[in-house]
């Protein structure tokens, strides 16, 4: 396979290819987006979809907003597939600036007219995007978000997100299929009027938060548990900057499944914190009294701006505590439900052939002012970071001498977390966020699989991708034997 190469040729090629059959007499000012279903799913192996990106008026939170949406909802409609599907999606920009998509989490190509995060689509066109789903792909909860880099944090920010979801074995666990479903996408928003307010430049370095929490756009999400019965809840936090540390009254949580999906066994835990771009799947058992119970966000502190230099102490406190959602009893599940003991075998990634480092930080650039840095250097898309071998295991090691917390990610293949500060990690879990707060040390193994080309791996708190944490990683066929 020849790797996608990044020429001007090429992405003109690859935009002309888009606008065939496009949006010829559509002008992206008129033409209200009629909301597509809240979920699509695929049929006989294959989901088509035009999905246009616009600025929107939608309720949110019980108020009017005007937003990034996808398919006039904030978030997106949820797409779900299965291994082997292929997704054909046409993203239409009815924004006046440029974007892309991005499918977080999804182990698809990166090149091409599929998971390509360095394709630009112009405002006023469109791109047919096909991404091909590998007939062993994990069954997890992942989600698009656009990745055009310099506008991503804006454009997340004003609510272009929605969940992808990939049904398979995860599903087919007896327990987990007995259960009773539901999503939540936790969003923090700012609104000024109806607008999204632009952030001030110490609010960028810092990554911008909003004072509305939502789940599922709303204010308040209700969820609904049977008394006896289980609720498998599947979280994605789709926020720019805010990190979630969740509680739900008097109810654990079972975590089941991570990023990249389902774990060997439930574990149980008290409190659930999720960065940016993180998914967590939890089961909750409904063994209280009937009644009603919060889903809690709890302060948390990921640094700020004062231990930058930058002035007003105090300026980025952890917030209080506030209420996402409440659960509630209804019904009674006869007998009850038990909870699996048992869900998927994983097998711990072998012995890495070599260690990376990465060193993640900020530093004051003349002209650009804060900048955030991955071995002291900014992204450049022309500039191959990491060149990987298919086939290869790796073991990465970052190390965070900033002082805010950095949620790394990386794109195409997932990893293993093997140690925190020269601890070993409790459990063997897929992942493809992992956080690190100042002065801590992760190393993760990942191997690299299927796909040729270049993607790239980044720090999730979308600002700081925007003022250059990013670097690029080009996949090469391995040595034949
Ligand atoms: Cu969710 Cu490269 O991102
Ligand atoms: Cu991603
Ligand atoms: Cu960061």
């Amino acid at each position: 396979m020849k790797e996608a190469t990044l020429s001007r040729r090429n992405l003109l090629k690859l935009g002309a290819l888009g606008l065939a059959g496009g949006l010829a007499g559509c002008s992206r000012a008129e033409a209200p987006v009629r909301p597509l279903p809240e979920v699509l799913e695929s049929e006989e192996g294959a989901l088509a979809l035009t999905l246009p990106l616009a600025e929107t008026r939608v309720e949110l939170a019980g108020r009017p907003a005007r937003l990034f949406a996808y398919g006039g909802r904030v978030p997106g409609p949820r797409l779900e597939l299965r291994p082997r599907d292929t997704l054909r999606l046409r993203l239409e920009n009815r924004l006046s600036e440029p974007t892309n998509l991005h499918f977080h989490g999804l182990h698809v190509s990166p090149t091409g007219n599929s998971d390509n995060v360095f394709l630009e689509i112009p405002p006023g066109e469109a791109f047919d995007y096909e991404v091909k789903i590998p007939e062993d792909h994990p069954a997890g909860t992942f989600w698009y978000h656009p990745h055009r880099h310099g506008l991503v944090a804006r454009q997340v920010f004003a609510g272009a997100a929605g969940l992808l979801v990939v049904r398979g074995a995860l599903d087919a666990v007896p327990e987990v299929a007995a259960a009773r479903e539901a999503f939540l996408v936790l969003k923090d928003f700012a609104l000024a009027g109806e607008r999204v307010p632009a952030p001030s430049p110490m609010e960028r370095a810092a990554g911008r938060e909003g004072p509305i929490l939502t789940a599922n756009g709303r204010v308040r999400e209700r969820l609904v548990i049977k008394r006896g019965g289980l609720l498998r809840l599947r979280l994605l936090n789709a926020s720019t900057s805010r990190i979630f540390r969740l509680r739900l009254d008097d109810h654990p949580f079972f975590l089941i499944a991570t990023d990249g999906g389902g774990l060997a066994e439930p574990v149980e835990l008290d409190e659930l914190v999720l960065a940016p771009g993180e998914r967590a799947e939890v089961l909750i058992q409904g063994s209280r009294e009937p009644g009603r119970y919060l889903l809690r966000s709890l302060p948390y502190d990921r640094g700020g701006p004062r231990g930058m230099g930058m002035g007003m102490r105090g300026f980025f406190r952890p917030q209080g505590t506030a209420v996402l959602a409440e659960l509630v009893y209804r019904d009674e599940a006869r007998p009850a439900l038990p909870l699996p003991d048992r869900l998927l075998s994983l097998l711990p990634l072998p012995e890495p052939v070599r260690l990376r480092r990465f060193l993640l930080g900020h530093a004051m650039r003349p002209g650009r002012g804060m900048v955030f840095v991955i071995n002291g250097k900014t992204f450049n898309p022309a500039r191959v970071d990491v060149a990987a071998r298919l086939g290869e295991v790796e073991e990465w090691e970052l190390v965070n001498l900033g002082v805010m917390d950095h949620p790394f990610h990386l794109h195409t293949n997932p990893f293993q977390v093997v140690s925190r500060n020269g601890r070993r990690e409790p459990f063997l879990a897929w992942r493809d966020v992992v956080n690190l707060r100042p002065n801590e040390r992760v190393r993760f193994r990942v191997r690299y699989r299927d796909f040729t080309g270049r993607a790239v791996f980044h720090c999730h708190i979308l600002d700081h991708e925007d003022l250059g944490m990013m670097g690029v990683i080009e996949h090469r066929e391995g040595e034949r034997a």
